[in-house]
C-alpha cells in the first residue's frame, strides 16, 4: 500500500489551455487524485504578474475551474480553489520573500523570458517564484504534479523550506517534483524547439482543450515536420515527428514502439491524419463535460468548499510559520 500523500498543483487562469498543460500536468493531477490528499488550484495571484483585463481574468479563472473538472478531476475527491480566496498565500508568499535571495530570482528562466524585451516589467514577476514556493509549503504537500518547465521553481521552493527550517525549525516539508517521464515538455507544432505555449502570437502552434474538431485537423495536418518520411521516435534528428508521437501516446494510451510499428512504411501523412482523429477523441468527452459544467453554474460551488477546505489547511501552517519566526501572536481568551 502507498502511504497517502499531501499533493499541490497550480495552474495560470491566462489565456486558453493546451495541450501541453493536459498532458504535462492536468492528467497526472486527475491520475493522483484517489490515492493521495490532493489540493489543485487556479493561481490567480501568479496570472497578475503580467497584466490582466478583469472581465477577462474572471472568465478564464471559471473556464480553468471547469476545465479542471472536466479532465476528470472530482470536486470530492480533490480540492479545487482559487488561490485568491485563500489569503494566507499572499502572506507566506512576503514571508518567504524576505527569506529568497535577488541572485536566486536573477537565475530563473521564466523570468528572463517572460521579461526579456520588456521596458517595464512589474516586480511581483520578479517574486513570483516565492509566491509559488508559499503555495506549496502551505500545504506541507510531499509531491507537485507540474511539466518539466517548473522544474527550476520547485528546486527553489525546496531551498527556501530547508532554510526556512535551518533557520527557524523544523516546520516545513520540502517537497518532490512529480513530473512525467513522457510528455514533460510538449513542444510547439510549428518549432520543436520551443514548448508549446498558450502566449505564442502563432496560434497555429498550440492546441487548446476547446479547440473544435476542424482547428485540431487544421493545426494537425500543418504542424512541421522533419525531413525524411519514417514515423521514428528520435529526439535528436526528428524532433517535430517525435514531439507529435509523444502527443500521440498521450492521447491513445499506445506506447511508442506500437505508434512506430503501426505507421512502418506509411508515411508522415497517414499518421497525421490519424494523430488529429486520436485527439479530437481524447478531447471530445472533456468539451462535452465543459459544457455541461459551465450550464450548470457548479462551479462557484465547488470553489466554495474547495477554498473552505484549502483555508483550514494553510492557516495552521501559517500560524506555525508566524509563530516559529518570532511574530507575536494575536491575543486571545
Ligand atoms: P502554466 O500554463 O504555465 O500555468 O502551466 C501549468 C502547468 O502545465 C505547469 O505544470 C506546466 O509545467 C505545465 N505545462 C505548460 N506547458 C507545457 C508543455 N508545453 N508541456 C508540458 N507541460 C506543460
Ligand atoms: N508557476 C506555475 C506555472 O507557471 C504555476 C504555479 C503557481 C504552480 N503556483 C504553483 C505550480 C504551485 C505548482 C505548484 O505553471
Amino acid at each position: 500500500m502507498t502511504t497517502r500523500q499531501r499533493v499541490l498543483s497550480g495552474i495560470q487562469p491566462s489565456g486558453k489551455l493546451t495541450l501541453g498543460n493536459y498532458i504535462g500536468a492536468m492528467k497526472n493531477f486527475v491520475a493522483l487524485q484517489h490515492e493521495h490528499d490532493c489540493f489543485y488550484m487556479i493561481v490567480d495571484l501568479h496570472a497578475i504578474t503580467v497584466p490582466q483585463d478583469p472581465a477577462a481574468l474572471r472568465e478564464q479563472s471559471e473556464a480553468v475551474a471547469a476545465l479542471f473538472v472536466a479532465a476528470g478531476l472530482d470536486p470530492t475527491q480533490a480540492s479545487i480553489f482559487m488561490q485568491s480566496h485563500v489569503p494566507a498565500h499572499a502572506e507566506l508568499g512576503w514571508l518567504l520573500t524576505t527569506m529568497t535571495y535577488m541572485g536566486e530570482l536573477e537565475r530563473m528562466t521564466q523570468f528572463k523570458d517572460k521579461s526579456e524585451g520588456k521596458e517595464a516589467v512589474g516586480a511581483g514577476l520578479f517574486v513570483y517564484p516565492s509566491l509559488m514556493a508559499a503555495d506549496i509549503l502551505l500545504y506541507r504537500s510531499h509531491l507537485v504534479p507540474v511539466g518539466d518547465d517548473q522544474k527550476q521553481h520547485l528546486e527553489l521552493t525546496r531551498d527556501l523550506a530547508g532554510r526556512f527550517n535551518h533557520r527557524y525549525g523544523e516546520t516545513l516539508v520540502v517537497p518532490e517534483p512529480f513530473i512525467p517521464k513522457v510528455g514533460a515538455r510538449i513542444m510547439s507544432l510549428d518549432d520543436a524547439s520551443k514548448k508549446m505555449s498558450k502566449s505564442s502570437p502563432n496560434a497555429g502552434s498550440f492546441i487548446t482543450l476547446l479547440d473544435t474538431p476542424d482547428e485540431i485537423r487544421k493545426k494537425i495536418s500543418r504542424a512541421k515536420t522533419d525531413l525524411g518520411r519514417d514515423v521514428l521516435f528520435d529526439v535528436q534528428n526528428k524532433p517535430e515527428v517525435s514531439n507529435l508521437m509523444t502527443i500521440y501516446a498521450q492521447c491513445s494510451g499506445q506506447t511508442l514502439e506500437q505508434i512506430q510499428a503501426t505507421y512502418e512504411g506509411q508515411g508522415y501523412g497517414a499518421f497525421k491524419k490519424d494523430l488529429a482523429e486520436v485527439v479530437v477523441q481524447a478531447l471530445e468527452p472533456l468539451q462535452s463535460k465543459y459544457k455541461d459544467i459551465r450550464a450548470s453554474g457548479e462551479i462557484h460551488h465547488i470553489l466554495r468548499e474547495g477554498a473552505e477546505r484549502a483555508n483550514t489547511v494553510a492557516e495552521v501552517t501559517l500560524r506555525e510559520v508566524k509563530e516559529a519566526m518570532g511574530f507575536l501572536p494575536r491575543g486571545g481568551h
